[in-house]
């Protein structure tokens, strides 16, 4: 590996270019790149997993100020054991296989609302008719906030998602404006009002839950909402999105899996690989380590680029195929080991009704206002105008 083939200063990726192309230049010629001051960016399958694998090595930690010690690492996503595995536990506990399993009728009642309401319009925003609201909608159920708004629900989600970066990484929280001081307030009356007359929602669920490390806190609860609010929306907007992308690029598959709807997870799972919505994660090394003949210095942050290792040509046959029969999909879209996506199962029953209820409806789908740049962004573009041909 010699200087020359680093992308030094950036990924490479051109504003409103495809990210994949340079991905591939990345694994090609550089697959562990500086791209930036203490800033690397991995590029392979094996080293993805290998970093997501080893948490002691790769520490979740992050935030400037944590990494300095000027305040706790707070939160469960980006920590590590014990807190991390003491949230977990807490959390999965609150969000088993039968909690997710009872969701299925109210998902396929708004999917049979959205896509009905989205048909009948001429050349209909994907993104605003049912990417976005659908799984709004199913986390503000599961928050027993059915009744909340939904608008004002995705301005949070947005800022949020917006400023994640500079609040993260340099505790910089002023992009934030209001946004945590409004949504602690709307879920810490709705946090008090769970205590004194339980429901059977999630969010009671979670204050309900008691392990042998005691009770969630008030603020542990509230980055809770938080981060479900957050993680668990915009992805599965962009799970949405890319599906039907990948529908608009491989026909055929569509027909496919239109003529044997049991294809529907397999098509799930192939098109998380293909366009992985949550493009890449985030690790601090907390030793000097060297990975494919560079040095990473303790306390350098490691882009993990999720999106790349899903197309890597050593882990999979013809990564740039979508394709049905690929047997055991081990993609890592949903990330890998300890911090491995909590909400996979519900992301996958949302998906896989979203496509149960809109394929049999439609023969094909057109993008007609595409920005392949924009897969960048985590739930993908704002808004994403498509063309149905109807059966
Ligand atoms: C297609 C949709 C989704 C994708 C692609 C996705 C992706 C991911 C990934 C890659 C991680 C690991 C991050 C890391 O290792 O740093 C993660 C973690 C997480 N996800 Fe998801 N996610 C999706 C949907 C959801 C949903 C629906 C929820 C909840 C309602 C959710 C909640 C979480 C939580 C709580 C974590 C943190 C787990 C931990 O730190 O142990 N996600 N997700």
């Amino acid at each position: 590996m010699t200087t020359e083939t680093r992308y030094e200063g950036g990924l490479g990726i051109e504003p409103g270019s495809d990210p994949y192309e340079s991905y591939e230049r990345m694994r090609r010629d550089a697959p562990v790149n500086r791209v930036g001051e203490g800033f690397w960016a991995v590029a392979k399958f094996e080293d993805v997993n290998a970093i997501l694998r080893d948490w002691q090595t790769f520490s979740s930690i992050v935030g400037a100020k944590a990494i300095s010690g000027e305040v706790p690492a707070s939160g469960m996503i980006f920590n590590d054991p014990p807190i991390h595995t003491r949230l977990r536990g807490m959390i999965q506990k609150a969000f088993t296989p039968r909690v997710v399993e009872e969701q299925r009728p109210a998902i396929q009642a708004y999917c049979d609302e959205l896509v009905e309401k989205m048909l009948a319009e001429e050349d209909p925003d994907l993104v605003a008719s049912l990417a976005y609201p659908l799984p709004v909608m199913v986390i503000a159920n599961m928050l027993g906030v059915a009744d909340g708004d939904m608008a004002v629900f995705k301005r949070w989600s947005d800022v949020i998602i917006q400023n994640i970066g500079p609040s993260l990484l340099n505790g910089d929280d002023s992009g934030l404006g209001d946004t945590n001081a409004e949504f602690n307030a709307y879920f810490g009356e709705r946090l008090e009002e769970l205590r004194r007359q339980p429901d059977d929602s999630l969010l009671s669920g979670l204050i309900q839950v008691e392990t042998e490390e005691g009770k969630l806190t008030r603020d542990e609860l509230l980055m809770f909402c938080r981060l479900l609010l957050v993680a668990g929306n915009e992805t599965t907007t962009g799970l949405i999105v890319n599906s039907m992308r990948v529908f608009s690029e491989f026909p055929d598959a569509l027909q496919q899996v239109k003529e044997d709807l049991d294809l529907i997870p397999v098509a799930v799972e192939e098109a998380l690989r293909y366009y992985a919505p949550f493009q890449a994660t985030i690790r601090r090394a907390t030793k000097d380590v060297e990975l494919r003949g560079q040095k990473i210095a303790k306390d350098e942050r490691i882009l993990v680029l999720l999106a790349s290792a899903n197309r890597d040509e050593e882990a999979f046959e013809n990564p740039k195929d979508f394709r049905l029969d690929r047997g055991r999909n081990r993609h890592v879209a949903f990330g890998f080991g300890i911090h491995s996506c909590v909400g996979a199962p519900l992301a996958r029953l949302e998906g896989g009704i979203a496509l149960a209820t809109l394929l049999p409806k439609i023969r094909s789908v057109t993008l007609l206002d595409d920005d392949a740049g924009e897969m960048l962004l985590p739930g993908g573009p704002n808004s994403l105008r498509v063309h149905f041909e109807l059966e």
